[in-house]
């Protein structure tokens, strides 16, 4: 009994010590999975981390190794860095790089920021801005939809007010002379600065002698909502059109294809692309062009009507008087400016606007003497709407 009863426990203990052997087994293979696991998920995420933290550490310390980059001109690391305009038009560029630098352009129609599109006001200037009072007023409150640009003689010192509209936009400038190449090279030096704004989409051209005949907004819609870019251009057969034409500019321009035009133009975005850009009939103006033809008088007309011909109102938007005769047109000053004389500008015209009729055909008129300011701002604001 005792012996089967040893034999039983012994087979008990036996069975049971094999019963128990098997899962002592099993549970130290089980713990030495666990270790070996525990081990390997250790060293695992010790080396993930290590590597992580390696790769947080880099990326930071490349993030602030280009934070600084960032404010230093020509670092771009943001879309931002390419839209941004630029606050001050000083610049160090020469004509040709600037030239060349206002060229670029985006091939993408669709801009991928909301953009707000303004007006390029180009002042092309002796020095002062007489009339620039009527002008601050003019642009009072319409801060996002435009943008100024002075070119004057670069012996001029500007010296307007901080808060003036005309603060800090004068560019860098050269003597640009009446009826020469040197009046076409301001003209693009003025579009080109404005073109590296981005947000700029509509160029005009004025004078120290301009005043605006609308309100702000009436302008800019008239513009911004205008199929064509607003530059004069016909062919003129007599001495002072065709007159001029050399037959050394064939065959790039034939006579046929000789216009003439007023200065004060407004450009699209497009067109002011193409003026910037243009190294084809420059050097033939250049060379062909010279007194008695005037080159600003030929040169952008005649270029953009083989080029982009039905891109163009062929009229201006600057209202002038030609009708006293003579080289320049008439000056209006202090006893011109009444109501009466204002209305007579405005209106009693015909021209199309985007291929319908219109009677609203000038925004701007010229030539203004410095003593026309005092009637002009004194005048109801009724009559020109600011
Ligand atoms: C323009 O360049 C000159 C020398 O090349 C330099 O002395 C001047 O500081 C620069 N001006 C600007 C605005 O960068
Ligand atoms: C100018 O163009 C016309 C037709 O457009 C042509 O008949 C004429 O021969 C051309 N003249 C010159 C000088 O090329
Ligand atoms: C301007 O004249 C050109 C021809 O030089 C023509 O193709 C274009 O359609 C004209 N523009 C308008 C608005 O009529
Ligand atoms: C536009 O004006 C012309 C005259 O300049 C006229 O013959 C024509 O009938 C006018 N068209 C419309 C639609 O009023």
């Amino acid at each position: 009994m005792d012996s089967r009863a040893m034999v039983l426990e012994e087979g008990k203990e036996r069975t049971t010590n094999q019963v128990k052997g098997l899962p002592i087994r099993l549970l130290r293979v089980f713990v030495l999975f666990v270790v070996i696991c525990a081990v390997f998920s250790v060293i695992s995420i010790y080396t993930l981390k290590h590597f992580g933290i390696e790769s947080v550490v880099t990326t930071t310390v490349m993030r602030s190794g280009f934070q600084p980059c960032r404010e230093e001109p020509g670092s771009f690391s943001e879309l931002e860095d390419w839209i941004r305009p630029n606050s001050n038009p000083i610049h160090n560029m020469s004509d040709k790089e600037l030239l060349w630098r206002a060229s670029f352009g985006p091939r993408i129609k669709d801009y991928p920021f909301k953009r707000v599109p303004k007006v390029a006001f180009m002042f092309l200037t002796k020095g002062p801005l007489p009339l620039a009072p009527l002008w601050e007023r003019f642009f009072k409150g319409n801060e996002r939809l435009y943008s100024i640009y002075v070119h004057s003689l670069p012996s001029f010192q500007p010296q307007f007010r901080r808060s003036s509209v005309f603060y800090n936009r004068h560019i860098p400038s050269q003597v640009a002379e009446w009826g020469r190449m040197s009046m076409c090279d301001a003209e693009r030096r003025l579009l080109a600065n404005a073109l590296l704004d981005i947000y700029n989409e509509r160029f005009i051209l004025l004078s120290e002698s301009c005043i605006p005949l609308y309100k702000f907004s009436f302008i800019y819609n008239y513009i911004m909502k205008s199929k064509y870019s607003f530059m004069s251009v016909f062919d003129d057969p007599g001495p002072y059109g065709r007159g001029r034409y050399r037959n050394e500019m064939a065959p790039l321009v034939n006579i046929t294809e000789w216009r003439k035009g007023s200065q004060w133009f407004e450009a699209n975005r497009k067109i002011a692309t193409s003026i910037v850009e243009d190294a084809r009939y420059y050097p033939i103006f250049e060379k062909y062009c010279t007194p008695a033809c005037y080159v600003d008088e030929h040169y952008f007309p005649t270029m953009l009507s083989i080029e982009a011909g039905n891109a163009l109102a062929n009229r201006s938007l600057t209202w002038v008087d030609w009708s006293r005769g003579g080289a320049h047109p008439a000056s209006f000053g202090k006893s011109d400016v009444t109501e009466e004389f204002i209305d007579r500008v405005r209106s009693h015209h015909r021209c199309k606007y985007n291929n319908k009729n219109a009677t609203v055909c000038f925004l701007f008129a010229r030539k203004f003497a410095p003593s026309a300011l005092k009637p002009l701002l004194e005048m109801d604001s009724k009559v020109l709407g600011f």
